[in-house]
């Protein structure tokens, strides 16, 4: 049985402490939580636990993360936002094996891949804008069960640009990691991999080719959680980082004026100017900066963050209660930021990908352009410093995320962006046959990236491909 929701506090998760100056260490490992009261269920968590700890990061200092490998099987961890190298960016052939060993041979043949043993450093220049980051394994085949079962965190850069706004900030700044999940029986998480031991074949049981979703919404790792909050300004900053879970959140009661939240950022960090909305569709893998003022709501008020995409048991998400008055000083400022816009004129290549499901091998997969993830094939060679636009399309709905930029979306549907599409992005949800135009510059780096569908089960089975950078 499932627990009644409001119940459980909401937990941030711990900051990790520097081992040495702008230095991190990270362990994998198998761990046990208590995620639905008096019930142990086995996790792979980044030091143990899930969420991961946050690691917070400062623009312009090279930081190094050493993650350790103690879990049954090869990792590869991605820095999801950051401007990173290829050899730290997580390629997904790019594996550190078990510390305990490792004779479950490759999925994937790439004798490109930078196989590491035990552990291996990710160094990240943070040549970027303040935003909120996460780091997830990626490894391939495999990152929809590995992610599910715990391997998941939060990095936030910080600049001095967001430093010297007057937002919300200390215990006014709420990270909200959410994901649904299904339990089993014995308390395990219940995840239909065709292979359990996640060696040889990837993908999902038939009903769940479309994506995992489970019944159960965790924010931080605990069900339906509840926060005491004043009534005041609070910045909440979302992810969704469920496997394949949509949300479209809002607040009931909704604030007896105006609309619930003001956005101040999406992947990419800051908009130039706060947006106004009455909800915030989030497709996985996206973030959303957005402040709530809960001083328009009289003290005592319970307010609940819905899933107007759910129903029943996923059809709420947790609850803020408005405990008491207190002193505000913050403010959301008219102006926000500098967003550096690219025009169409200065593209140089427009590019083409269509993303579908097809056949990988025998079985249902998710292809781009016809084809299935293939480690050896670039399927763009972008010029280090072009500016280049890229237009999807697709069969069902896919969140696509590209590594290495973020990009500014040019056109939905041949019209203007949507709502959500404002500032930088580096995740799009598309829906059903639709249509999405980005554009960005390929600068930073030379190399090989991923772009994908990240939703982890089309990823796993096949929706992702290469870029190179020349
Ligand atoms: Cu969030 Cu390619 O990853
Ligand atoms: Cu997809």
């Amino acid at each position: 049985p499932l627990p009644p929701p409001f119940q459980v506090p909401l937990r941030v998760p711990r900051v990790l402490a520097p081992v040495a100056p702008d230095r991190y260490e990270l362990i994998a490992r198998e761990a046990e939580a208590e995620i639905l009261p008096g019930v142990r269920t086995p996790i792979w968590g980044y030091d143990g636990t899930f969420p991961g700890p946050t690691i917070e990061l400062r623009r312009g200092r090279t930081t190094t993360v050493h993650h350790r490998n103690d879990l049954p099987v090869p990792t590869v961890v991605h820095l999801h936002g950051g401007r990173t190298p290829p050899e730290s960016d997580g390629y997904p052939t790019d594996l550190v094996l078990p510390t305990r060993g490792w004779s479950g041979g490759h999925s994937r043949h790439d004798p490109a891949a930078r196989i590491a043993h035990s552990s291996r450093d990710y160094v990240f220049p943070l040549d970027q804008r303040a935003a909120l980051l996460w780091y997830h394994d990626h490894r391939m085949d495999f990152t929809g069960p590995a992610v599910y079962r715990g391997l998941a965190g939060f990095a936030v850069v910080r600049d001095d640009e967001e430093d010297a706004l007057p937002l919300p900030r200390g215990d006014r700044e709420i990270p909200l990691l959410i994901t649904d999940r299904a339990f089993a029986a014995d308390g395990s998480f219940a995840y239909p991999s065709l292979d359990p031991s996640l060696t040889r074949v990837p993908g999902v049981t038939e009903p769940y080719t479309g994506g995992v979703l489970g019944d159960v919404i965790l924010v931080n790792g605990a069900p339906w959680p509840v926060h005491e909050v004043s009534a005041t300004r609070h910045r909440l900053r979302l992810l969704n980082a469920s496997n394949a879970r949509r949300y479209e959140l809002s607040l009931d009661p909704p604030p007896p004026d105006g609309p619930a939240f003001v956005q101040i950022g999406s992947d990419g960090g800051l908009l130039e100017r706060p947006v106004a909305h009455g909800s915030l569709v989030l497709a996985p893998a996206e973030r959303l900066d957005a402040v709530v003022d809960f001083g328009r709501y009289p003290v005592g008020t319970e307010v609940t963050l819905v899933n107007r995409l759910g129903t029943g048991t996923t059809g709420h998400v947790m609850r803020f209660r408005v405990a008491r008055r207190d002193r505000d000083d913050t403010a959301i400022p008219p102006r926000l930021s500098e967003v550096e816009r690219l025009d169409r004129a200065q593209a140089t290549v427009t590019r083409d990908f269509a993303f579908r499901s097809g056949l990988l091998g025998d079985r249902h997969g998710w292809l781009i352009s016809g084809r299935a993830f293939d480690a050896g094939h670039a399927v763009a060679r972008p010029r280090l410093g072009d500016v280049e636009i890229w237009r999807f399309v697709t069969d069902l709905h896919h969140p696509i995320h590209l590594h290495l930029v973020h990009f500014q979306v040019l056109a939905r549907g041949g019209r203007e962006p949507g709502p959500y599409d404002g500032g930088l992005k580096d995740t799009v949800d598309l829906g059903p046959g639709e249509a999405v135009e980005v554009i960005t510059r390929f600068d930073g780096y030379r190399g090989r990236y991923v772009f994908h569908c990240h939703n982890a089960e089309h990823e796993d089975m096949g929706m992702m491909a290469t870029f190179d950078v020349v």
